[in-house]
């Protein structure tokens, strides 16, 4: 039997001037970007962590430490396909994205497409299985005052019918 895994991946980075706004791999023009030790890609970190949560591998900064000089300024596009590629090491295929960046300002629906494109290709995925979607915090608290850019995601893993558990064995009989 084929096994379905969710998993679920929340982030959030301040903004502030003089920084891009990198958004799924995709450089959106604004006046404030995201602070971060990597390129700050919210989106792209909450999606990475939906796919290690999907697959029980643990969270973004156990294997991307934000104290390691390696990842100073790192495209967080890295990050993705890295979690992706321990997940079908582990006989697990990515299925789709549903993803949610709340942010204040710019608007960013004129993105949509290329966000969307930019991950699609990222993560061998077809459009259609790539869903990018954008709300404001109604100008309440961090993200609402224009301090913060938040990303949520949800994703959804298969698992191969030959996938093998922790010590080689089949799931059914681990
Ligand atoms: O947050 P709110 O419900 O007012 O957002 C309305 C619409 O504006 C969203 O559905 C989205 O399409 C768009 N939006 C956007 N860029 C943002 C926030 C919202 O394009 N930063
Ligand atoms: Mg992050």
């Amino acid at each position: 039997m084929r096994e379905y895994r969710t998993g679920i991946g929340w982030d959030l980075h301040r903004l502030t001037p003089g920084r891009p706004l990198i958004l799924g791999g995709v450089t959106v023009p604004s006046e404030l970007g995201l602070e971060g030790h990597s390129d700050a890609d919210v989106l792209s970190h909450a999606i990475t962590d939906a796919v290690l949560g999907a697959a029980a591998l643990g969270d973004i900064g156990m294997h991307f430490p934000d104290s390691d000089p390696r990842w100073a300024g790192a495209d967080s596009l890295l990050f993705l396909r890295h979690a992706l590629s321990l997940a079908a090491e582990r006989g697990y295929r990515l299925v789709h994205v549903d993803a949610t960046v709340i942010l204040e300002r710019p608007k960013l629906q004129d993105y949509r497409s290329a966000i969307r494109e930019k991950l699609a290709a990222t993560l061998g995925l077809d459009l259609d299985r790539v869903s990018v979607k954008f709300k404001t915090a109604e100008k309440l608290g961090p993200v609402g005052e224009s301090r913060a850019a938040e990303a949520q995601a949800v994703v959804m893993l298969v698992g191969s019918q030959n996938r093998l558990g922790p010590g080689g064995c089949k799931p059914i009989t681990c």
